[in-house]
């Protein structure tokens, strides 16, 4: 099958024919007919991020794709159904605290990369291999429809953090970050759960006053300036009440006061999602008053992807009607052209806009 390789950091992706994968029991192989790149892969391929992604790898994000072949444990899919490769591989033996690796993208620790030796390679070639519960049914969709569909992979991360915290229809949202490619998917996904409102802070006026045309006057926009005690107040008064819940989606180039300004704004008994890249990179730590924290009862929750259910409840919002994908503007690329793909999706970031490339 063709792939594309990472062979090295720093190195352009090699597009050369690779065995096809083998399938064993508890696995799926799934034709991929599209798959999302992220914007920021060029910074993970250069080394940059320092993900920790063990080389020589097929990389990739999971996608849409058919199955091609089941193992005898499968009681439910069939050859040829439309699926969603979920790539949030989680370790079988132990049930409490399983090792996690996103499958061609990045592992936790020394535990997910013992993981990724076996469900190493991604999405960026004609098959992928996966542990047969990442491989979510989506129901009858288009070829041509597949490449709209991989923005589930982008919903689903902010999805993730709203179940952690979980959002309650007729809430009050903030989300920090609200002007980014997961952090505007954050903002979909919560009007969708039902949010009464969603706080969008962000820098850039235009991007603001089109978040407001996608979803109208439940997107409160606020201009961010800089001065955390300022936009923290600016943020509260947009709510227009207490703010229930705040998700933060920052990239790793954003400092810990930005994260702060947003993160205090919320309620007395409010909960947070700590979702960003913010301080991966090193800078300081996010300090938060530690009686501010104990008075007010909050709760913070760290989150990493999502839960093993949440694809198929996501899938089930879009089939409703509730969440929809048509907001993603997508462009294709063919597997030859991976490497222009890798450079048009960092050059095209921001709110619902979505590379893919179509092996
Ligand atoms: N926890 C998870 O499971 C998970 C999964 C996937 C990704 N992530 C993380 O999510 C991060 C965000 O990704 P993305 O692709 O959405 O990033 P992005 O599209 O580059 O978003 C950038 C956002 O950061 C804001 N920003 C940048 N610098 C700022 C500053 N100095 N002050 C205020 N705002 C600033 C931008 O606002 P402006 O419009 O004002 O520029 C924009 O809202 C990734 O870097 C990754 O680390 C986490």
């Amino acid at each position: 099958m063709k792939a594309a390789i990472l062979k090295s950091f720093g190195s352009q992706l090699a597009i050369e024919d690779m065995p096809e994968p083998v399938l064993g029991t508890g696995e799926v192989i799934v034709d991929i007919v599209a798959t999302r790149v992220l914007s920021y892969m060029n910074e993970v391929f250069s080394g940059e991020r320092k993900y920790a992604l063990d080389l020589p790898v097929i990389p990739g994000p999971g996608g849409i794709g058919r199955v091609r072949a089941t193992g005898p444990d499968a009681t439910r899919l069939a050859i040829g159904d439309w699926v969603f490769c979920d790539p949030t591989v989680r370790s079988r033996d132990d049930a409490v605290a399983p090792d996690i690796t996103l499958q061609g993208l990045s592992a936790r620790d020394a535990g997910g990369l013992k993981l990724q030796k076996y469900f190493r390679h991604g999405s960026f070639a004609g098959q992928m291999r996966l542990p047969t519960e990442n491989v979510k049914p989506l129901g009858q969709i288009t070829s041509e429809d597949a490449s709209r569909w991989c923005a589930l992979g982008t919903m689903l991360v902010p999805y993730g953090g709203f179940l952690a915290a979980r959002l309650q229809p007729g809430e009050t949202v903030l989300v920090s970050g609200a002007t980014g490619n997961f952090g505007s998917a954050a903002v979909a996904v919560a009007l969708a759960m039902g949010a009464a409102c969603v706080v969008a802070p962000g820098r850039n006026e235009a991007v603001l006053s089109d978040l407001v045309r996608r979803f109208g006057d439940r997107v409160r926009p606020v201009k961010l300036t800089g001065s955390e005690n300022d936009d923290r107040e600016t943020m509260k008064r947009a709510a227009g009440g207490p703010i229930d819940c705040v998700l933060d989606i920052m990239p790793p180039s954003v400092s810990t006061t930005v994260v702060r300004a947003a993160v205090m704004t919320v309620r007395a008994n409010g909960r947070i999602a700590l979702m960003g890249g913010v301080g991966m990179l090193g800078g300081a730590g996010l300090e938060l008053p530690y009686n501010w924290i104990m008075r007010n009862c909050i709760t913070l929750h760290g989150v990493w992807m999502y839960p093993p259910d949440a694809a198929s409840r996501l899938i089930a919002l879009v089939r409703s009607g509730l969440l929809r994908l048509d907001e993603y503007e997508v462009t294709a690329f063919d597997l030859d052209h991976a490497n222009d793909a890798v450079a048009h999706a960092a050059a095209n970031a921001g709110p619902f806009r979505m590379t893919v490339i179509r092996p």
